[in-house]
Formats: C-alpha cells, sequence, structure tokens
C-alpha cells in the first residue's frame, strides 16, 4: 500500500501536460476485440485502471505490446481464447463490462461478474443489459454472473430512460455488426462517445448522427484493419481539474495539450468563480488574481454539462470562495460523501441530502490523515492537502493512480511538497 504526504501552501508555478483520455482509453482498447488484427493507440495514459483492461484483454488472449513509456500500445486481438471475463479484474474496474459488446458481436457470448470500481452509488448494468436484450441477446444472471449470449446481434430500436455514458459506447460497440440498423435513443454526447464512433466509422462501420442524441447504426459484416495509430484524445477531466489545483493555489500555471473545447461550461463556472485564464486551442493559462474568490452555485450535467467528475475539484475550489455555495450533483447518489473529510480539515460544509452541499466559505484548511474514497475525491483531497496548512496524509492512493498518471512527480514539478511513500498500515 502507498500513503501521499503534502507539505501544504508552497508556491506552486509552472507548465503541466494533460495526458491521454482515461474514459476514452477504456473504450477504444475493448473496441479493438472487434478488429481481429494489430491497432496501434498512442497517447494511452499509463493508469492503474488503464493496466487493469489491458491485463484483462492479455488474459483473455490478446497480444499486447507496450512501449517503454507505457503511451502506445499496438493491440492484437486475432487470437481470442475465451469470452468469460476473470473475476478478479473485472470487480476491480467498472470499465471492464466494456468488453461486453465486442466479445458479444464477434464471437456471441460473454460470460461476466457484475463489475467493481468507484463506491460513489450503485451503478447498475441495466440500460446496458435491456439494450442488449433490444438487439437479441438472451441474458440469465447468478450470484451477480451475467452469461450472455446470442446467435446473431439484430438491430433494434433502444430508447434509454436517462443517459449512460458506457450504455450508449458498448450497444454501440454490439450494433457495428449487428445484422440490420439500430437507433440508439437519448444517447451520451461525451467526448469519448464521439471519439469512439469517429474511430469505428473509420474502419469500416456505418454509423450517422455522432454528436447527437440519436444514433443510428446500420450493421456491417467485419470491420477493417488500419496501420495508421490512433491518438487519443486529451483528457478533459485531468485538465479542468489542474485548473482547480491552480486556481485554488492561486498559482500561475499553464495546462497543455488539452482540449478547451470540451470545457465549456466549466470554463463558464470557473469565470462565474472569478478566476482568470487566458485559452488557446489546446492549452489553458490559469493567471494568478488579486480578487478573492466568489461563491457560485453548481450543477453536474451530462455533457456538455458540467461533469460530473469535475464536481469534487470544483466543491474544494468553492471552500476558497465568499459567501455560501450549493453544490448539487445529479449524476450518482454517493459522490458527495468525501465532503466529510473536507469537513475534517476545516472547510464549512452541510449536507442537505445525498445529492446537494451547502459550502461558506471562504475556509482556512488544516492537514488531516484522510483515505481517498474514488478517483475524483481523491485528487480533490489532494488538492485540499495543497491548500491546507500543515502536512496532509492520503491513504489508499492507488484511488488516485487509477485515474492520473504518476501524479505526485507532475505536481512537484510544479513545486508541490509531495512524497509517496510505502506503507502497512494507514
Ligand atoms: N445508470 C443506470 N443504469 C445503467 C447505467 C447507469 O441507472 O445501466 C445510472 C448510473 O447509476 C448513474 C447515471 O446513470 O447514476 C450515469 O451513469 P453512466 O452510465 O453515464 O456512467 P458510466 O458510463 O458508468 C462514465 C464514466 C464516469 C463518469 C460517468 C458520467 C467511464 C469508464 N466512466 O461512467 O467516470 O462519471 O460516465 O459522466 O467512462 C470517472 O472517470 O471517475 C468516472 C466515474
Amino acid at each position: 500500500m502507498q500513503k501521499f504526504i503534502i507539505q501544504g501552501r508552497q508556491t506552486l508555478k509552472g507548465e503541466i501536460r494533460v495526458a491521454g483520455d482515461k474514459n476514452t482509453a477504456l473504450k477504444l482498447i475493448p473496441a479493438c476485440v472487434l478488429i481481429p488484427g494489430v491497432t496501434q493507440l498512442d497517447n494511452v495514459p499509463r493508469i492503474q485502471d488503464v493496466k487493469v483492461i489491458i491485463e484483462l484483454l492479455k488474459r483473455i488472449g490478446a497480444k499486447i505490446e507496450e512501449s517503454n513509456d507505457g503511451h502506445t500500445l499496438r493491440i492484437d486481438t486475432k487470437k481470442i481464447t475465451t469470452t468469460k471475463l476473470p473475476t478478479d479484474l473485472v470487480t476491480k474496474a467498472r470499465a471492464s463490462s466494456m468488453l461486453v459488446g465486442p466479445l458479444l458481436a464477434r464471437f456471441g457470448s460473454v460470460e461476466l461478474h457484475h463489475p467493481g470500481g468507484d463506491i460513489i452509488g450503485e451503478r447498475p448494468l441495466d440500460l446496458l443489459l435491456d439494450g442488449l436484450k433490444r438487439l437479441g441477446a438472451s441474458i440469465s444472471q447468478k450470484d451477480r454472473v451475467y452469461q450472455i449470449k446470442t446467435k446473431q446481434l439484430k438491430g433494434g430500436r433502444i430508447v434509454f430512460r436517462r443517459v449512460s455514458v458506457t450504455g450508449t459506447e458498448n450497444l454501440l460497440l454490439a450494433a457495428v455488426l449487428a445484422q440490420g440498423t439500430t437507433e440508439i435513443i437519448n444517447a451520451a454526447l461525451e467526448p469519448s462517445v464521439t471519439a469512439l464512433a469517429e474511430f469505428l466509422k473509420k474502419r469500416g462501420a456505418r454509423i450517422e448522427g455522432i454528436g447527437s442524441p440519436v444514433l443510428k447504426i446500420i450493421g456491417v459484416e467485419s470491420l477493417k484493419i488500419i496501420e495508421e495509430p490512433v491518438t487519443i484524445i486529451p483528457d478533459r477531466i485531468e485538465a479542468g481539474t489542474f485548473a482547480c489545483l491552480a486556481a485554488a493555489n492561486n498559482a500561475e500555471i499553464t495546462i497543455t495539450a488539452c482540449e478547451p473545447n470540451h470545457l465549456e461550461v466549466f470554463l463558464k463556472t470557473l469565470m462565474d468563480i472569478g478566476v482568470k485564464y487566458q485559452r488557446t486551442q489546446n492549452s489553458l493559462k490559469i493567471l494568478k488574481r488579486s480578487g478573492p474568490l466568489r461563491a457560485t452555485n453548481i450543477i453536474t450535467h451530462e455533457y456538455p454539462g458540467l461533469a460530473t467528475d469535475h464536481q469534487a475539484p470544483l466543491t474544494v475550489l468553492l471552500t476558497q470562495a465568499s459567501g455560501v455555495s450549493l453544490v448539487h450533483e445529479t449524476i450518482y447518489e454517493a459522490r458527495l460523501f468525501y465532503t466529510d473529510k473536507l469537513k475534517q480539515m476545516g472547510a464549512k460544509v452541510i449536507m442537505a441530502d445525498p445529492h446537494r452541499v451547502i459550502i461558506e466559505g471562504p475556509a482556512a484548511l488544516t492537514g488531516r490523515k484522510i483515505i481517498s474514497p474514488d478517483i475524483r475525491a481523491g485528487i480533490a483531497l489532494l488538492i485540499a492537502g495543497l491548500i491546507a496548512e500543515g502536512t496532509t496524509t492520503i491513504g489508499n492512493v492507488y484511488q488516485i493512480d487509477r485515474g492520473y498518471e504518476e501524479i505526485d512527480k507532475r505536481l512537484a514539478n510544479l513545486g508541490a511538497a509531495i512524497k509517496r511513500v510505502e506503507t502497512d498500515y494507514f
């Protein structure tokens, strides 16, 4: 086990490069199962969740060559030896369910345990399973293990009662090789969905309505192998998180290799809070300010709204803003419980209900010993540690490593005093 020890209130400054998008890599790697040959992916983030998916693919027979820095993968899925997903890996990352669509489309069967991952809410799979049934799959379940089978997937009309990112992506992957036409209505619009659809289209899939809430997929017999590598898009969540870190520390930090176009509502929110920045097509510079931060009400929403994955870092920023802010988390029912740990650090937080907290600021934070509950709360607590007086220790850093590559080294480059320490206990 490892922990981070952070000495707060250092002067931060400089440049930080955004990694490839976790939530796109976690879809493009499984998508390679639909292409029985070699696909090269560049700008892959070297993070724990990606390592789990790579391991999962290897365990079912794929061959994967990784470059020394881990950012390039050559994935060969010509030979897949089983469609039964190993439970020890599936229970580590929810994104392992992304193999369901491709395995079912190519081999007609898949068996998996209900996937694990963050503890941020119930996280059911009903939308995916209902959608697969609409495409002609039969599903049985015993002791949280699903057996999904089909002779041949057939096009169907899928209406989501609510928007699901991985649900949309998984059904897209299942539908590209189905017989006939599939419609997904109320599809997710997140950049990872668009990146996946473009990836499939380039390989011969017939998809209409990319970037809109209605996707039409006309099934094809097979996808073609393309030599040209695919570059994973920049991680918009990481970019926004670094912006919150810079603003909370009142530091001038330039965030490079990012895509500000994917951050419009987030940037509008920063502006409302009083954060000054300059943007170019692929960078974002957070400027030092002389005035105070302003309290603001925020509400999470599906893309292009304010991402739930930005909620925790923004909440930490709001603890430093003057006045009363309301944070309304609409996507997950258990994604605000980490605010209890912010309270332990001195933040003035009142939980109105599991979806809403009221923050009164500014509050001086003090270093504490805390455990990181999930990826996004983990990085938010790390930001809190950077602005707190004294020492903060964050246990279970695996949760942070799941989503942020070598975060300690990258933040140390900005001037943060952060050490990674091996520990037997916390
Ligand atoms: N939901 C259902 N039934 C389903 C699926 C989802 O009720 O079958 C509910 C969920 O419980 C949740 C809401 O619908 O309340 C939205 O969930 P969604 O399916 O969109 O989430 P996801 O696809 O499992 C992805 C990201 C999450 C991100 C959400 C929302 C990946 C691998 N994960 O999850 O990322 O928060 O979309 O944008 O793409 C993270 O990166 O830290 C993370 C949790």
